[in-house]
């Protein structure tokens, strides 16, 4: 049977429910798109459907893999980003007692600075910042360069790498001296980067679950897959037409991260000292490609569409943002070509309104005004 397609504002969402919106505690950096505030809605939303393994696509931060993995939801973790499968990996995978990478870290936090690669390019005296704007101190780039050596030193099987490599980035983000992200540095040191960097051990999830972690573009991530229930968050994108497309990549949001995971001292280019490969014409998504195809189809919608025809899941949840690429009548489209929408929740983190959107063509007017963010449940054919 399949229910009456209604429009949800998601705060009266959690009130209908009739259940206290529940916190489940996950851990993750600032991230542009980071679905930390949606989490109890999409495990409202998803509760009374009888679902046992969940992909979550682009996992990003993995704070959304993490509260599904604690929820009891056997989880695939996938996102094209390094730095994602690393902190899917030592959430969802680490297995050693906490006490083995407490000693580790505790070893880390004691390294003593050294001046290498990363201080060379991406740490500076607070007195220089007029010379070069830097992400970091560099009192902290220093620990960096000593932590990420000795990471490498210890040869430790790569979960628990990941682990560790996990427990670095967090520690960064934390005394960065960014807008949260890497595509550009702060003119004035923010308060935050004076403070001394300090490793904790990631919060892991213990579940009895074995879960699974891909570092692939989704199309690559799904092949021969099926799961009950998809969670697709692709990146936005802009409708903007005069941003270029370099400034709303992840690759180049987040170069750094990668280079922190792979310590592979890559080449680097330009202001922020960007990794060579985080190049538009390097690393390509098409869900971030800002153009039209041939038929005047924008091909990140395109690209939306395909993969909701692929995946091989009973359903699919999607995010969408109103400042994103797909148009909401194409987007509408896809959706009733493949199934039937359960259900459309639109995200209103500061009004409570609700009235009068009881049909789904509704969150296309809505949709025309920006940053509107909804969650469409499907039930796939
Ligand atoms: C909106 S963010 C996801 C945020 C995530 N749900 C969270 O809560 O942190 C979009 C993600 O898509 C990833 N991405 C971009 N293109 C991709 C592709 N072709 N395949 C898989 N992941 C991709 C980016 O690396 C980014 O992490």
């Amino acid at each position: 049977m399949s229910l009456q397609p209604l429009l949800f504002d998601v705060e009266s969402f959690q009130e209908t429910t009739n259940t206290i919106p529940y916190l489940i505690p996950t851990e993750g950096i600032k991230y542009a798109g980071s679905k930390l505030k949606l989490i109890p809605t999409i495990l409202e939303l998803i509760r009374p459907l009888e679902i046992k393994t969940v992909l979550d696509g682009f996992a990003g931060t993995t704070r959304v893999s993490q509260a599904l993995a604690r929820s009891g939801y056997q989880v695939h973790s996938n996102d094209v980003s390094k730095w994602s499968s690393t902190f899917a990996s030592c959430y969802l995978e680490a297995q050693a007692p906490l006490s083995y990478y407490q000693e580790h870290i505790d070893a880390l936090n004691q390294s003593a600075p050294i001046y290498g690669w990363y201080s060379e390019h991406y740490g500076c005296l607070p007195e220089d910042l007029h010379l070069h704007k830097r992400p970091w101190q560099l009192k902290n780039t220093m620990r960096l360069d000593a932590i990420r050596q000795e990471i490498d030193r210890l040869q430790l099987n790569k979960t628990d790498e990941n682990v560790l490599v996990t427990s670095l980035i967090n520690a960064l983000d934390v005394v960065d001296n960014t807008m949260g992200h890497y595509a550009s540095y702060l003119r004035e040191w923010s308060t935050r980067s004076y403070n001394d960097l300090h490793l904790k051990v990631p919060n892991i999830v213990r579940s009895q679950e074995k879960h699974f972690v891909t570092n692939q573009s989704i199309f690559d991530a799904i092949q021969g897959q099926s799961y009950d229930l998809a969670y697709l968050d692709p990146p936005y994108g802009s409708n903007n037409e005069k941003m270029p497309p370099s400034r709303i990549r992840y690759a180049s949001y987040y170069h750094v991260y990668k280079t922190i995971c792979l310590n592979d001292k890559p080449e680097l280019f330009g202001k922020v000292n960007r990794r060579i490969d985080s190049k538009d014409t390097l690393s390509y998504s098409p869900f971030e490609d800002f153009r039209k195809d041939e038929a005047g189809r924008f091909i990140a919608v395109n690209a939306i569409a395909q993969l909701i025809q692929n995946v091989q899941a009973r359903y699919v949840l999607l995010s969408y943002s109103s400042g994103g690429r797909a148009t909401a009548e194409e987007l509408e489209n896809v959706l009733h070509e493949n199934g039937t929408i359960l259900n459309i929740l639109k995200i209103n983190y500061k009004q409570n309104v609700m009235a009068g959107m009881q049909w789904t063509k509704d969150w296309i007017r809505d949709s025309e005004k920006p940053h509107q963010e909804f969650l469409f449940l499907l039930e796939k054919k």
